[in-house]
């Protein structure tokens, strides 16, 4: 039947059974114990608020001063930003965004034709759909398995190139998250290697979304793809978790890799930028401040996460029926719990016989059933007896 909407908008727009079921209870006034939370603003954190509302207030922001690529002193500060991970990003390769999401949609608007693919890890953040349908762009999977850890399947990944082409559809980019959401894994640096030697044979760029990177819970330093010089690379970020400001809208993307490639990409880029303009004056001249107060909203979201998870393990190493897996950055935990049914329908049930609120792994594409997801930014009282409760039904369940 003819619509008066793009195709691309047919979502299914019915509220899921999981979101049916936290309204009912909110509405019956029952307690939700939230397990969830990814708002860094409302988790208690000690912000610098005066330090912050000042900086927004600068007499600059009278003028208008139109910049594609973005203020420059906001660029330098976020090349700074890299030059402590010595990663020599120059403030030219940057490019401001409002979100992380704008910055995917520039690339995805850079490199793909209507119909052509990139293929995405799974399981990882659902939002990458949204933003593939936006801009016409096919997304294709290969997968993460977990053996002790989380690694990249390269056979799923040549499997689903080699399908791509088998249907003749034209595949621009691998994309990472580094570390990724849920699994909290980065991408190691044979895994790196192996990236580059896939995307150079098949004339792809690598699409980094490093929004988690600093929150590292190894010894190790990890990598960032703003170094990786092999192939066209885009690394996105922003500050909406670096300095746990989503409410501030400044994010961006780090062009790199081989110097002709680069720069022809950095002048098509500009273009886009150049057509939405879309950073506001007071968020760009603040962007110092915002991206030096990292250091303190870090640290606490640091102690935060060690806490929550020291209490998580030893909650778990009372009983038998939920594991945690490997965590090595991020903002979440994964937990397996007996596949008896569906996530959705497990989560459901935590929560009206418990008011806990937990994530089905299902919302994030896990291969198979019997993964919930928590957030270790939650306050340390909420996760401690959030998880208790959980257990517990666990326990009344089995
Ligand atoms: C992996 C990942 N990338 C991007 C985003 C979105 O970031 P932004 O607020 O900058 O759009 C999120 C938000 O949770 C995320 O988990």
């Amino acid at each position: 039947m003819r619509t008066l909407f793009a195709r691309r908008t047919a979502w299914n727009l019915a509220t899921n059974q999981y979101t049916q079921a936290l309204e009912a209870r909110r509405r019956e006034g029952g307690e939700v114990l939230d397990l969830t939370a990814s708002n860094p603003t409302t988790v208690g954190l000690q912000y610098r608020g005066d330090e912050l509302l000042a900086s927004l207030s600068h007499r600059e922001s009278l003028v208008y001063d139109p910049q594609p690529k973005g203020l420059l002193s906001a660029r330098q500060a976020i090349a700074g930003y890299y030059v402590e991970k010595e990663s020599a990003v120059s403030p030219d390769d940057l490019i401001l965004t409002t979100s992380t999401s704008e910055a995917y949609s520039f690339v995805f608007r850079l490199l793909c034709n209507p119909g052509d693919a990139v293929l995405v890890p799974s399981p990882s953040y659902p939002l990458f759909d949204f933003l593939a349908d936006l801009q016409d762009v096919k997304l294709a999977h290969y997968e993460l398995v977990y053996d002790h850890g989380w690694q990249i399947d390269f056979h799923s990944l040549d499997v689903a190139l080699k399908k791509l082409s088998d249907e003749s559809i034209v595949c621009r980019a691998v994309m990472v998250v580094h570390p990724n959401n849920p699994t909290g894994s980065y991408v190691k640096a044979h895994e790196l290697q192996e990236l580059n030697r896939i995307c150079a044979a098949n004339q792809m760029a690598l699409i980094a979304d490093e929004v988690f990177l600093d929150y590292s819970l190894t010894q190790q330093k990890p990598l960032t793809f703003s170094s990786n010089r092999f192939v066209l690379t885009f690394t996105l970020s922003g500050l909406s978790k670096v300095s746990a400001l989503p409410q501030m809208k400044v994010a961006w993307l780090a062009t790199g890799g081989p110097t002709a490639l680069k720069a022809d990409a950095l002048r098509r880029l500009e273009v886009i930028a150049d057509t939405f303009l879309s950073m506001n004056a007071p968020g760009q001249l603040a962007v110092p401040t915002m991206v030096e107060q990292r250091h303190n909203i870090q640290r606490q979201l640091m102690t935060r996460v060690r806490t929550n998870l020291a209490e998580l393990d030893a909650q778990l190493s009372l009983q038998k029926l939920c594991q945690r897996l490997a965590v090595e950055g991020g903002w979440y935990a994964v937990l397996h719990v007996p596949a008896t049914g569906s996530d959705e329908d497990f989560a459901i049930r935590v929560l009206q016989r418990t008011g806990v609120l937990v994530q089905p792994g299902h919302f994030y594409d896990f291969a198979a059933e019997g993964y919930v997801i928590i957030s270790l930014i939650t306050t340390c009282e909420v996760l401690t007896e959030g998880v208790k409760r959980m257990l517990h039904c666990l326990q009344a369940m089995a």
